[in-house]
């Protein structure tokens, strides 16, 4: 049922290594999860359908906003979790999955350019909850975070002064993720994984993802 977005209208800030990894952890743990991928590019439906190796993960992409529009609500009902990645919200498929979302995740890298574009896309998101006339939760995500470096010091603190609301979870720099779209699944075990496992908690008690299955 939940859907979540990954959005930002920065490229390169993590939106498909997010969705793709997130996609495996929740697969690992038994959840019926679906990545809809909304990227004329299609990055993460190539991920799922030719390098990913793991447990189930169901894959669609559609770029197509007419189309788009009525798959998204129908995905939503068919599987447990569903993941849309998106090219930015420079096009009206990232709008629509925005608009479709129980809670959208904004990457932030550290760098020039992408706080200024998550700030944009986190007012984008408050415009459309206003014009939807519901919440639509944002949250940024720190990734490629290298704890100690003085640019991932530098863009938290530019993200604390603009007020940005971000979740606990950071994402480190890390070969495993770089690796993700060569090598398919994530490594089960190691700290991107461990990293992702957090980000799913997190997720959890915010109500985003349902609570953990057990299989009797
Ligand atoms: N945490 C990370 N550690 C290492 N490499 C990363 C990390 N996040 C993203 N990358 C790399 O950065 C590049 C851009 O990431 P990607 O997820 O495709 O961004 P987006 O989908 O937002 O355009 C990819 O080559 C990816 O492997
Ligand atoms: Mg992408």
């Amino acid at each position: 049922m939940p859907v979540l977005t990954l959005a930002s209208s920065k490229g390169g800030c993590g939106k498909t290594t997010i969705a793709t990894s997130l996609a495996a952890v929740l697969a690992a743990d038994g959840v019926d999860v679906a990545l809809l991928d909304a990227d004329p590019n299609g990055g993460a439906y190539r991920w799922a359908t030719a390098t990913y190796t793991g447990p189930k993960v169901a894959s669609y992409a559609e770029p197509d906003k007419d189309r788009l529009a009525d798959l998204l609500p129908v995905l939503a009902d068919r599987h447990a979790v569903l993941i849309a990645d998106t090219a930015g919200f420079g096009n009206l498929a990232a709008t629509i999955c925005m608009l479709g979302a129980d809670a959208i995740l904004i990457p932030v890298s550290p760098g020039e350019g992408d706080v200024i574009e998550a700030r944009k896309t986190v007012s984008f998101v408050e415009g459309l909850a206003r014009t939807a006339r519901r919440p639509i939760p944002a949250r940024i995500v720190l990734n490629r975070i290298r704890k100690g470096t003085t640019l991932s010091r530098h863009t938290l603190s530019e993200l604390e002064a603009l007020s940005l609301p971000r979740l606990q979870t950071a994402i480190s720099e890390a070969v495993a993720y770089g690796e993700l779209g060569f090598s398919g699944a994530l490594p089960m075990t190691g700290p991107a994984t461990a990293e992702i496992a957090g980000l799913v908690a997190e997720l959890r008690n915010h109500g985003w993802l349902p609570p953990v299955y057990v299989n009797a």
